[in-house]
């Protein structure tokens, strides 16, 4: 080429969420079964969605005018829906004109990162969801800037670690917050999210939350969306239909503009994202349709809480065969539907193995293991080879912390208890094996 053709920041994006499915398939291809604990599709663990859903649904396949293109920002009755659900709670207050529909969530994250001046950076957790991470970082063609989760305080964020960070690095323009979070399940307390807010204040920074998993709560825990303690601070709350109704396949999320005529900046950052969703006509019309359908019928409400019951009581079926491990640090989870474990200090090393039986089983992983694999890696090939259970390591997630991502989707009870069984049995032989 007689020019660079690449885009600098390409080099940022990583996601071993699907490049681990790559492997796994090797093995499927070799025949060997593959539990799939890697991805946040409820659909994919067997997850039934209720015929009075599919009544809905293919009520509006039916009608021709779903069919068609809809207002660039979005069908206007579900942002007037969506709109006032939000203003009912009470804090920041917004019209329809204040959403903007996107194909997916992930869509709507890497147009807001792709139209960030490239010095200014949104800092966020760590463990990071690569789907924020990689996109901040390939904006700005540098690592992700990142505040720690403390898996030794309930996974609760390090506010000093993060207020310093934002005390040294002018460039930082904004704090997100995943809550609940993926891939920890950590749902934010009020008054750490209140604390945050006030740094954004002080600090004249946006606030950005991912609410996508905010109504999957359980053990009587509930999410505070950013709408309710945002007060006057400008900001963007993340949402969209992929967990809770859960239809990933529809590629449907959408934005809420907090304070929008609070800062210049900030409001151009916002009519700069629907321009681009002007050149792109819109995002798809017929689930945004279903929206208010769905949940504003009778049904929706007893239905999201038998499914958050039902994760939680999973939660605590995975907490009973791991917790008492000694090789590692386990949390229990209060939102959304991963649960991240955590290989305490100086528990792996680059020569613990799992039996492996068969030979081009035992070639493949022989492959995937190169000297410098981080170790938590390491230990999740030795899984996947030896057991077929899929997890995603957790240095995968930008963090320091070694350990791996499991979700608390698997519908089978039998199953789901086989899995973790699985998972046990393999930390106790990797860990004794050096
Ligand atoms: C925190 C978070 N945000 C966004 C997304 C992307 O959702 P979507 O399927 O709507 O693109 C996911 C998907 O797993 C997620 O976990």
């Amino acid at each position: 080429m007689r020019q660079k053709i690449l885009f600098e920041g390409a080099g940022q994006l990583e996601y071993e969420i699907r490049n681990i499915v790559k492997k796994a398939e090797k093995l499927q291809d070799i025949g060997q079964p593959i539990y799939w604990e890697n991805i946040g599709d409820p659909i994919q663990k067997h997850a039934r969605i209720p015929s009075w859903i599919k009544e809905i649904i293919t009520g509006l396949v039916n009608d021709d005018a779903t069919y068609g293109y809809c207002h660039s920002k979005g069908v206007l009755e579900t942002r007037k829906f969506l709109a006032e659900r939000t203003n009912k709670k009470g804090g920041a207050q917004i019209t329809e004109n204040d959403i903007l529909f996107f194909n997916g969530l992930g869509d709507a994250i890497s147009k807001l990162y792709q139209f960030l001046h490239s010095s200014s950076r949104i800092i966020g957790p760590s463990p990071a969801y690569a789907t924020h991470s990689s996109a901040e970082a390939a904006h700005a063609n540098a690592a992700p800037l990142t505040y720690r989760l403390n898996p030794e305080n309930k996974w609760y964020p390090d506010l000093e670690h993060l207020h310093n960070q934002i005390k040294y690095n002018p460039n930082i323009i904004g704090i997100l917050v995943i809550n609940p979070d993926n891939p920890t399940g950590m749902v934010y307390p009020l008054e750490t999210l209140q604390k945050m807010v006030r740094m954004a204040r002080d600090y004249q920074l946006i606030m950005v939350s991912d609410e996508i998993y905010n109504n999957i709560t359980y053990h009587q825990t509930r999410s505070y969306a950013l709408a309710e303690v945002i007060e006057d601070v400008p900001g963007i709350a993340l949402s969209g239909i992929s967990k809770e109704l859960p239809w990933p396949g529809a590629r449907c999320g959408w934005m809420e503009f907090y304070n929008r005529q609070a800062d210049k900046d900030f409001s151009d950052l916002c009519t700069a994202l629907e321009d681009v969703k002007m050149t792109e006509v819109c995002a798809t019309t017929l689930p945004q349709k279903s929206i208010p359908l769905i949940m504003s019928d009778s049904r929706y409400n007893d239905y999201r809480k038998r499914l958050n019951r039902e994760i939680g009581i999973r939660g605590k079926r995975i907490a009973n065969i791991l917790a008492k491990l000694p090789y590692i640090h386990f949390n229990e989870t209060y939102g959304a539907f991963f649960n991240t474990i955590v290989f305490k200090s100086g528990v792996l090393n680059s020569k613990q193995t799992l039996a492996i039986g068969n030979p081009a089983v035992d070639q493949l992983l022989s492959e995937w293991i190169q000297p410098e694999i981080a170790l938590d890696k390491r230990f999740a090939y030795y899984l996947l080879a030896a057991t077929g259970v899929c997890v995603v390591p957790l240095s995968s997630f930008h963090s320091d912390l070694l350990g791996f991502r499991v979700t608390l989707l698997e519908e089978d009870p039998e199953l789901l208890v086989c899995i973790f069984e699985k998972i046990r049995d393999s930390i106790e032989e990797y860990c004794g094996s050096a």
